[in-house]
C-alpha cells in the first residue's frame, strides 16, 4: 500500500510555489458548465479531488481536454444528462455544486448527497433552503437530493449559519434566475469571492462576494472565459507551519498575503518571523515556538482546514495552549495518531487543551483525513527517527506533489509503495 516515509530533523530551507487553490476550482469548474461556449480553466491544481470531479463534468456529456497539467478547456454544449452518477459524488463533498449549477442553467439536477471527510454531521439544509427559495422543488429520494423548477426566480436568502458550500450553490443557481437575488449572512472566503469572478467574467452580474451580502442579477445566459484559479490558501499555510515546526526559512511564492493573514498573526504569536512581500511570504523559525490560542472561524478568522497544522505545531511549543473548533464538531480524530508520536493533547467536545512537549518520536500513524493528514506529514518532518503515514489517498485529494515540494526543501520524505522500497529510502538517508 502506498505510503510517506519521512526522517524527520531537518530544517526546511529554500522556495516553494503553491498550486492553484483546490475549493475554488471546485466551484469554478461546477460553473464552467453552466455556458454552452468553450471554458479554459487555468492554475488548476492536480489532485485527485480535481480530477474526479472533471470526470464528473465529463460523466454527464461535456467535453474537457486538458491541455497541460493545470489547464483544462470544457465545453459543455454537449451535456446530455442533468444527473451525475454516484461514484464521482461518494468521493468528493463538492459534488453538491452540480446541483447549484444543472439546476441553474437545467433548471434540474438529482445528485447523490455528498461524501468527502468525516469531520462532522455536514448537513446541506442551507443550500436546498436557498434552492427552495429561489423556486426549485426538492426532494430528497434514496439518497439522492433531486432538484427540479419551471423557472427559478429571485429571493432574498437569509442563511442561518455562514456555510462557503451554500453560498456558492446559490450562487450558481441565482446567476441565471429572473431578477436580483440576495444573499445575507454569506460567507467571505477567498473561494467564494473567486466563483464570483469566475461567473462575472463569463457574463454574470454578482456584486459583493467577499462581504456578508451578495447580489446576484440573473442574467439570460453565460457566455465562455478564460480564467486563472487562486492561490491555494491552505497548501500554502500548511507550507507556513511546516517552516515554523522544523526551525526553517521558506519563502512560499505564488501567494496572496492578505489572504493569509489569520495564518501569519498565529504563527508571529508563536514567535515566528514572517515577511510579506507581493505575492509570496517568509516564515522563519529559530527558537522553540511559544504557546498561543486558536479558535477556528469562517474567514477572515483561522480557517478550520489549518486547525490540525496549528495543533501539530502547538503540541511542540513551549507552555499550555487551547484550540477550539468551531466550524466542524469532529474535527480533532487525528490527535489520537499524535500521541503516538508523543504529544500531550486533551480534547474535551470541541476543544484540545494542549501542553507542548520538547519532541515527536517518529511512529506507523495514518492520515484520517486531508487536512488532518497533511498536518502530521509536517509532525513527521519534525520527528525524531522515521514516521510512515498511511492512508495518503487523503492527502493526495488536496496537495499536489506534497513530497517533491517538501523534499525541494531539504525534507527527508518519499512516497513509498513496499517494504523494499522503504528499507531503500531508509538506506539512503541514513
Ligand atoms: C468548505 C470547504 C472545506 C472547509 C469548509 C469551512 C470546499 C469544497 N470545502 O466546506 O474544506 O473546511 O468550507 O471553511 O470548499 N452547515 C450547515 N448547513 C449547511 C451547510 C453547512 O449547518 O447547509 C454547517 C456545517 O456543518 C459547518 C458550517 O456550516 O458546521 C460550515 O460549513 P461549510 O462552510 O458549508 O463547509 P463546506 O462548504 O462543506
Amino acid at each position: 500500500m502506498e505510503q510517506y516515509i519521512i526522517k524527520g530533523g531537518m530544517p526546511l530551507a529554500g522556495e516553494v510555489n503553491i498550486a492553484g487553490a483546490k475549493n475554488a476550482a471546485l466551484g469554478i469548474l461546477a460553473a464552467s458548465i453552466m455556458t454552452d461556449e468553450t471554458v479554459t480553466i487555468e492554475n488548476l491544481p492536480d489532485v485527485s479531488d480535481i480530477n474526479v470531479f472533471l470526470q464528473a463534468i465529463e460523466s454527464i456529456g461535456a467535453k474537457v481536454e486538458r491541455i497541460d497539467r493545470h489547464t483544462a478547456k470544457i465545453n459543455a454544449s454537449t451535456v446530455d444528462q442533468h444527473e451525475v452518477e454516484e461514484g464521482y459524488m461518494k468521493k468528493i463533498r463538492a459534488s453538491y455544486y452540480m446541483l447549484g449549477a444543472l439546476l441553474g442553467k437545467y433548471k434540474e439536477a438529482k445528485v447523490v448527497l455528498p461524501g468527502g471527510c468525516k469531520i462532522g454531521a455536514r448537513p446541506i439544509d442551507q443550500h436546498l433552503k436557498g434552492f427552495r427559495a429561489l423556486g426549485g422543488d426538492v426532494k430528497i429520494e434514496h439518497g439522492s437530493v433531486k432538484v427540479k423548477a419551471e423557472r427559478l426566480h429571485s429571493n432574498d436568502i437569509y442563511l442561518d449559519v455562514v456555510t462557503v458550500g451554500a453560498t456558492i450553490n446559490i450562487m450558481l443557481a441565482a446567476a441565471l434566475a429572473d431578477g436580483k437575488t440576495t444573499i445575507e449572512n454569506a460567507a467571505k472566503e477567498p473561494h467564494v469571492v473567486d466563483v464570483a469572478n469566475f461567473l462575472n467574467s463569463m457574463g454574470a452580474n454578482i456584486k459583493g462576494a467577499g462581504t456578508d451580502l451578495i447580489r446576484i442579477k440573473g442574467v439570460e445566459r453565460l457566455h465562455g472565459t478564460t480564467y486563472s484559479v487562486i492561490p491555494d490558501q491552505i497548501e500554502a499555510g500548511t507550507f507556513m507551519f511546516a517552516s515554523a515546526v522544523t526551525k526553517g526559512d521558506v519563502i512560499v511564492k505564488n501567494v496572496i498575503p492578505k489572504h493569509l493573514e489569520s495564518i501569519t498573526a498565529k504563527l508571529i504569536e508563536m514567535g515566528c518571523e514572517v515577511e510579506e512581500f507581493d505575492d509570496a511570504v517568509r516564515v522563519v523559525s529559530k527558537d522553540r515556538l511559544k504557546k498561543t490560542n486558536i479558535k477556528t472561524l469562517p474567514y477572515p478568522g483561522f480557517p478550520t482546514d489549518m486547525q490540525p497544522q496549528g495543533v501539530v505545531a502547538l503540541a511542540l511549543a513551549e507552555g499550555v495552549s487551547i484550540v477550539t473548533e468551531s466550524i466542524f464538531e469532529n474535527r480533532f480524530k487525528y490527535v489520537d495518531e499524535l500521541a503516538r508520536m508523543g504529544s500531550n493533547i486533551k480534547v474535551e467536545g470541541n476543544t484540545a487543551i494542549i501542553e507542548g512537549v520538547e519532541k515527536y518520536m517518529g511512529a506507523s500513524i495514518s492520515a484520517p483525513d486531508l487536512r488532518a493528514g497533511a498536518a502530521l506529514v509536517i509532525a513527521g518532518l519534525a520527528a525524531d527517527g522515521f514516521t510512515s503515514i498511511e492512508d495518503i489517498h487523503y492527502i493526495e485529494r488536496g496537495y499536489e506533489d506534497l513530497p517533491e515540494k517538501l523534499s525541494s526543501l531539504g525534507a527527508l520524505i518519499e512516497k513509498v509503495s513496499d517494504e523494499k522500497e522503504i528499507q531503500k529510502f531508509k538506506l539512503k538517508v541514513g
